[in-house]
């Protein structure tokens, strides 16, 4: 928070401004005053403001309407708005709108402060709430990588010893589970990040296509080759060659790609020169390689060559402690700039959908929630069907405290999220449910009431 608190106090009335302005004055806090909303908002555009103090009745655009927009301009402002009596409706609507809170007039001056001392510290909350949340963010992401398993921060650890190094890496994983990103992240964080990245899928080209694109040809080395063309291994000189699905590539290629790992040079087709070449090659693949070696379409001495630093991503099932994370992610990627919130009951929802199509699918999902929420909240209803149970599977204990904890949950917000995990567990049975978390069953009724919804949906 600033070390100065400034105040941004508005009323069309001048003597009461002059009063307030004196007043915070004497306290030690800094002021500056607009007599419309239209002159506050200005005023907000150009600085920020710990608190914003504002008469809801003004001509002219109103209290009311000017808070909506503070709220975009600077959302971290709290708002304590100041009502007549004959207003305080305007000023319930008000705190549903989003300000921090109201005092009626006339106030005495103790109540003003008063007031204004919760709002300094509901800022100095939010701040710190914030700062930690950073610092918690750097740990669990490395470069446009995120993760807060023991896998991905394995990952994490493994791309940061290579950083230097020129070794090649096989990136395994089921499909959608991340391997591009990992694969850039290792690209943009090594001391090649400066020369090219450069991907290429091997599934996509037919095997004479993929030969010339990846070693380049000289001019009329086959029909249409009517200039010499640089292949990708040298355009890549210096960086990282991305061979994306390396279980389909075919396998003369293959043969001609073992030869290149161990000479370090290429030879374009058509070509007598060979061209030396300084490439890192990371290969990816979500095919069982050691299956395809045995059933003979994948070489094993490629294998061997690519496979110098194994990277295994886990399928998202299996880190479940990842999801609350990536799903965050991807609302920030994907909003537009809005601000979008999930909620518990929502969050704990992707905790439990199985994810065939890992992190991708969660993209998906995100996305689609993004335009189908209401009211800036992605909630269940935005969300696809859970059919299955209550996942039996490491960390998702955990990772439901974790995401409590990541919240800042209230105690009533995880018990919720716990009562619907037991309901979910005893298949629906309320009786057995609550034997289970040692309530009677009318409470659990009473407090399962928005539970239930979700746990039979
Ligand atoms: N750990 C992660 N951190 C941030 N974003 C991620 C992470 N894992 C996956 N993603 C995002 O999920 C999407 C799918 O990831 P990606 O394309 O890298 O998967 P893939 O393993 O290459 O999939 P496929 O096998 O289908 O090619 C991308 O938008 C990617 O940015
Ligand atoms: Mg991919």
């Amino acid at each position: 928070m600033q070390d100065t608190r400034r105040v941004l106090v508005v009323d069309d009335d001048a003597a009461m401004r002059e009063m307030l302005v004196s007043l915070l004055d004497e306290e030690g806090i800094e002021t500056r005053s607009a007599g419309s909303a239209a002159d506050a908002l200005e005023l907000a555009k150009q600085e920020d403001f710990t608190a914003v103090l504002s008469d809801i009745r003004m001509p002219g655009t109103d209290g009311m309407q000017m808070l909506g927009e503070l709220r975009e301009i600077r959302p971290d402002a709290p708002v304590v708005l100041m009502t007549a009596f004959g207003t305080i409706d305007s000023a319930v609507d008000a705190m549903r709108e989003g300000a921090f809170d109201y005092i009626t007039k006339p106030f005495k001056r103790g109540i003003v402060l008063a007031a204004l001392r919760r709002a300094f510290g509901q800022r100095q909350l939010e701040e710190e709430n914030r700062r930690l949340r950073r610092a918690v963010d750097r740990t669990r992401s490395f470069g446009d990588l995120i993760g807060a398993s023991s896998a991905m921060q394995d990952i994490f650890s493994m791309i940061r010893k290579i950083t230097a190094n020129r070794s090649n890496v096989l990136i395994t994983g089921e499909s959608g589970t991340g391997k591009e990103v990992v694969a850039r992240t290792i690209h943009f964080t090594s001391v090649r990040k400066d020369g090219p990245f450069i991907p290429i899928n091997c599934t996509a080209m037919p095997e004479g296509l993929l030969e010339s694109e990846l070693f380049g040809h000289v001019r009329g080395a086959f029909t249409g080759a009517h200039a010499t063309k640089k292949g990708l291994f040298e355009e890549a000189n210096g960086g990282t060659l991305f061979l994306d699905e390396i279980g389909d590539m075919a396998p003369g290629l293959q043969s001609k790609m073992l030869r290149v790992l161990q000479d370090q040079e290429i030879r374009p087709v058509g070509g007598t020169r060979s061209v030396r070449i300084d490439v890192r090659i990371v290969a990816a693949t979500n095919r069982d390689l050691r299956d395809e070696i045995a059933q003979g379409r994948f070489r094993k001495d490629l294998f061997y060559r690519l496979n110098v630093i194994p990277i295994h991503i886990p399928p998202l099932r299996e880190r479940p402690e990842d999801i609350s994370l990536l799903a965050e992610h991807f609302i920030r990627k994907h909003s537009d700039g809005r601000s979008v919130r999930i909620s518990g009951e929502a969050m704990a929802r992707l905790l439990r959908l199985p994810w065939e199509g890992n992190a991708r699918e969660l993209e998906n999902a995100i996305e689609r929630a993004l335009v189908l929420c209401e009211g800036g909240e992605i909630s269940t209803r935005d969300l696809p069907d859970c059919e299955t149970e209550s996942p039996d599977r490491p960390g998702f204990e955990t990772s439901l405290l974790q995401l409590a904890t990541d919240r800042r949950m209230t105690l009533r917000e995880l018990g919720d999220l716990y009562i619907e995990e037991i309901l979910n567990l005893t298949k629906g049975n309320k009786v057995q449910a609550a034997r289970i978390l040692g309530i009677n069953r009318r409470t659990l009724y009473r407090r399962g009431e928005c539970v239930s919804e979700v746990s039979e949906a």
